[in-house]
C-alpha cells in the first residue's frame, strides 16, 4: 500500500499564524532549521489512483494541489479522493469537507460519535445536504466484535478501528462525557501483502488493547504532538497538559513518572515508528535540537508534508 503524508503538523499548523513561540519566530526569521507544516491528514492507496483519504484538514486545498495523484483528468471535474475517513471530529481534521463541497456527494466513514458532532456542534454534514445531497454517511463500528471493514472503493484494504481514550472537541455536545468512538486509531491491512500500518495522530495513552496491534505492526503513524506533557505551558501558548488534550509526550513526565512516547516505542522491534501531528511549539521541529537527534537515535523517524510510505 501507499501511504502519502499530506500535512504532518497538528492544530495550527507549522507555523501557527498568530504564535511566537521559539520555533514559529525562528521559522520566520529565516534562523530555524525546520520545514514549514500543514494540519496533518494522510491518504492511502492500493493502484495509486483512488486514495482514502483520512481527515480533510483546514489545509486541504493546498495538501491536494501539492499531490498530483489527487487530481486525475479522467473527466471535466476529477478527484483521487475516493473516500474519506474521520479519525475524530477535531476541527483540524474536519474543517475542510467544507472545501470540498464542489465534490459532493462524498463516501465519508465515520463512528456514531464523530457523526453526531458534525451534525450537532459542528454540523457540516447538514450544511452540505446543500451542495448535491452532501455526504454519503458510511458507520464505522467500535466497541463491537469483528468490527473490520472494507471500503468498496479500495477493497484491498482492510480497516479495523481501535477506540482511544480521549475527549470530544471543546464544540461537541458531549465534550465532559467522553464516549468509545470519540476519537479512534485504525490497522490499515494490505490483504494481498498481510503489511499494516497502524494510524493513530491523538493517542493519549498506551491501553492494553493497543499493545499488541502495535507490536505487530510492519509501521506505526502516530501521535507526535508534543514532546513535554506541560509544553503548552512552558512555552507560554497554553494552559492544557498533553493528557487532557489525549496526547501522550515523547519524553517522560517528571511529574506523574510515566514513560513517554519514546519509551514505548523502544519496547517494539518490528514496526518502523513514524511520528504525526506535531504541534508547532515541538522542539523535535527545530532539526538542530537535542530532542530532535534524541527521538532519530532511537529509530524514530519524524514525518514531513510530502512524505511517502510504501508497505
Ligand atoms: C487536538 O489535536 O488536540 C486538537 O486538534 C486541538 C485543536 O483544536 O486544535
Ligand atoms: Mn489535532
Ligand atoms: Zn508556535
Amino acid at each position: 500500500m501507499k501511504i502519502q503524508i499530506l500535512g504532518s503538523a497538528a492544530g495550527g499548523g507549522f507555523p501557527q499564524w498568530n504564535c511566537n513561540c521559539r520555533n514559529c519566530a525562528g521559522f520566520r526569521a529565516g534562523t530555524l532549521n525546520a520545514k514549514a507544516r500543514t494540519q496533518s491528514s494522510i491518504a492511502v492507496s492500493v493502484n495509486g489512483e483512488d486514495w482514502i483519504l483520512f481527515n480533510t484538514s483546514p489545509d486541504i486545498r493546498q495538501q491536494l494541489a501539492d499531490f498530483a495523484p489527487m487530481q486525475p483528468n479522467r473527466e471535466i471535474r476529477d478527484t483521487g479522493i475516493a473516500a474519506i475517513v474521520f479519525m475524530d471530529s477535531q476541527i483540524d481534521h474536519t474543517t475542510g469537507l467544507l472545501m470540498l463541497r464542489e465534490g459532493c456527494p462524498h463516501e465519508v466513514w465515520c463512528t456514531d460519535m464523530v457523526y453526531q458532532d458534525l451534525t450537532s456542534g459542528f454540523p457540516v454534514f447538514k450544511m452540505l445536504e446543500h451542495w448535491n445531497g452532501g455526504i454519503k454517511r458510511n458507520r464505522i463500528p467500535v466497541g463491537e466484535a469483528d468490527n473490520s471493514f472494507v471500503i468498496p472503493q479500495v477493497p484491498e484494504l482492510k480497516l479495523t478501528p481501535v477506540a482511544l481514550l480521549s475527549s470530544a472537541p471543546p464544540y461537541s455536545p458531549h465534550r465532559n462525557d467522553p464516549h468509545p468512538g470519540d476519537n479512534i486509531g485504525i490497522l490499515i491491512e494490505d490483504t494481498r501483502s498481510g503489511k499494516t500500518l497502524f494510524y493513530a495522530p491523538g493517542l493519549g495513552q498506551i491501553e492494553p488493547h493497543l499493545e499488541p496491534i502495535m507490536t505487530d505492526a510492519d509501521c506505526l503513524l502516530v501521535d507526535g504532538t508534543i514532546w513535554r506533557d506541560d509544553e503548552l505551558i512552558t512555552s507560554g501558548v497554553g494552559d492544557k497538559l498533553g493528557v487532557t488534550m489525549g496526547h501522550l509526550a515523547q519524553s517522560r513526565n517528571e511529574e506523574t513518572g510515566e514513560a513517554g512516547m519514546i519509551e514505548f516505542l523502544d519496547t517494539l522491534d518490528k514496526p518502523r515508528k513514524v511520528l504525526i501531528h506535531i504541534n508547532n511549539t515541538n522542539p523535535i521541529l527545530d532539526e538542530d535540537s537535542p530532542e530532535r537527534a534524541e527521538v532519530e537515535a532511537h529509530g524514530i523517524e519524524i514525518s514531513w508534508d510530502g512524505m511517502s510510505i510504501e508497505l
